[in-house]
Order: C-alpha cells, then structure tokens, then sequence
C-alpha cells in the first residue's frame, strides 16, 4: 500500500502503551495502520492487536496488506464493547484513539474533506451513513447551521457563511461552498493564517461523522475492556474532544491520568498536520 499519512506522536503513543511482548492492545482508528503497526512491532510473538477501521475503502487497503497478528474490523469503535465480546479479544492491556484526519481522506478519498479541491459535497467515513455535508448545507435552517459552525469550530462569522450558504443553494460541490464562505468572511480573514474555509469544514466533518458522540460512546467501553492497569491512549486535535477526553479521565472512577503529551518542534516542522495535537493517557487502577 503506497502509505498517504505521516503517523502523529507515533513513538510516544506507543511507548506510553507500556507495548510489552505478547500483550494484548486495540487500535480503534487503524487508517493506514502506523500506530498499529508499531505496537506490533513490539508485542511479538504471540500479542496481537484488534483494529478499528470504520471507512470500508480504507479497511480494505489495510485488509491487502495481510499483517499478522492482526484481526481488522470494519466497524465503528462505538461497537468497541461488542466486538471484543464476538470476536473473544481478551486481556487487553490498552487502548488507542488516533482522532486526526488521514491524509488519504483529504487527498485521496474523493469526498470533500479538503476545502482545496473541487469534489462532491460528502465527508462521511462510513458511506452507508445517511447524513451528507450536501444534506446539511442545502437543507438546515440558518440557526442550525450557526449552532454547528459556532459550536464546532468557533466560527467568529457563523452567522454571515449561513447567510450565504442559504443564499447560494443549491450547492453541490465543495468550490461551490468554499466561494459561499469567501463571500461571508471578512478579506483579512485572520490575516492569512488559516484559510477561511478550515473551521466551517470542520464543523461539517464533526457533524456527519458524529464524532464527539463516538468518543462519548468508547470511552467508557475501552474502560470497560481493559485490564487493571491497561492504558488508555488519546491523540485528539480540536479542543472539544480533548475537553471530553479531559473530563471523562479526570471523573471516572478507576483510571488514574497519567499525563499529557504534545508533538515536538522538530515533528511540527516535519509535519505540521501535528501541530495542534494532544495525546492524553490514563491507567486503569488495580483491582478495579
Ligand atoms: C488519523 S487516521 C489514523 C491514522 C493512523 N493512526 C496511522 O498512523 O496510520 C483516523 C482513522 O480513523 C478512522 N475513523 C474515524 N472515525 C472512526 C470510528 N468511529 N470508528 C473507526 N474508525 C474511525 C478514519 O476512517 C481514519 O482512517
């Protein structure tokens, strides 16, 4: 597989694991398989790695590559819990969520990640799923879209890209959307820092993926399933699920935090997709 993704704070994720030789762990977002792949490199012989993969096109890049001791799944990690039941993945000793964007999807995947290419208005990573971007901007109302935009990405000019969302549908591309935004947003958009489009397309990511629900949902499942003194590893990249992550490591009884970890300079400089990430790890309490 001609690898499209640069795999963020790889050593530390999985040093933080605590891999050890024949050792259970589940990856809950294999992508193209870079964490997974090290932790593997660490459990031999007989450790294995039960992995995540909710897009099928990517699940079946990984699935070609036939790696040994892992067992892939096509699923959602918000059926963690299930699938470890069906499939008898027992002692697992951690837990890993890599919450970032592959680069395939931006670059690669043809559905709308990226607001720097012209493509269908999509976004989902599961393409049975119901709820497109197209749905959302052609057919909410103004205060919906505010509230997610707001909501998701503390978009300063929500209020004006719904505006011209409305005014410009039917959209059904993302170029479509991009000039809709362009038009709401003032010229010296943060005086060029980021481009005007990112956090209205982050937004709709969020929202068509459900995903602070999905992270909801497998926090307490990977407590759940992990062994007393397991370890659960967090690489979020937007402030609201690294909240989330926060709280739940913080409230739940059971799990001790360990500690927080950023990339870098020289892997900013290397790959700067690194650059807002927050890997956070908690352990699971003996005797619990
Ligand atoms: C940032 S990539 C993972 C990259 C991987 N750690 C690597 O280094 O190659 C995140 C992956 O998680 C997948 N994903 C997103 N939400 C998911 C979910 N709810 N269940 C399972 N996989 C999910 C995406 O399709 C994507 O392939």
């Amino acid at each position: 597989m001609q690898k499209s993704h640069k795999t963020v704070l790889k050593k530390e994720a999985v040093d933080l694991l605590n891999v050890e030789e024949n050792k259970n762990f589940i990856d809950c977002t294999v992508g193209e398989g870079g964490h997974t792949e090290e932790i593997l490199r660490r459990n031999g012989p007989k450790g294995k790695v039960l992995g995540f993969e909710w897009d099928k096109k990517m699940h079946e890049r990984m699935k070609k590559e036939k790696i040994e001791r892992l067992e892939l799944v096509n699923e959602s990690y918000v059926f963690l819990q299930e699938v470890v039941k069906e499939k008898g993945f027992s002692s697992v000793s951690g837990v890993m969520l890599d919450l970032g964007m592959s680069t395939w999807h931006i670059e690669k995947s043809g559905r709308g990640f990226s607001f720097q290419r012209d493509e269908p208005l999509d976004m989902r990573y599961d393409e049975k799923s119901l709820l497109t971007a197209k749905d959302i901007v052609n057919n909410w109302k103004k205060g919906d879209l505010i509230k997610i935009i707001k909501d998701y990405s503390g978009e300063r000019y929500a209020g004006e890209i719904a505006d011209q969302i409305i005014k410009s549908r039917p959209l059904e591309t993302t170029g479509g959307l991009v000039e809709a935004i362009k038009r709401a947003v003032s010229k010296d958009y943060e005086k060029g820092r980021i481009h005007p489009a990112t956090r209205t397309f982050q937004a709709l990511r969020i929202v068509v993926n459900a995903e602070l629900d999905n992270l909801k949902a497998v926090l307490p499942q990977a407590f759940n399933v992990l062994e007393p003194g397991g370890r659960i590893v967090v690489i979020s990249f937007h402030n609201l699920e690294g909240e989330e992550v926060e709280k739940f490591f913080k409230s739940r009884e059971g799990l001790k935090v360990v500690k927080s970890v950023t990339p870098s300079d020289e892997e900013v400089a290397e790959n700067p997709s690194s650059r807002s990430a927050i890997l956070k790890v908690a352990e699971k309490t003996d005797g619990q």
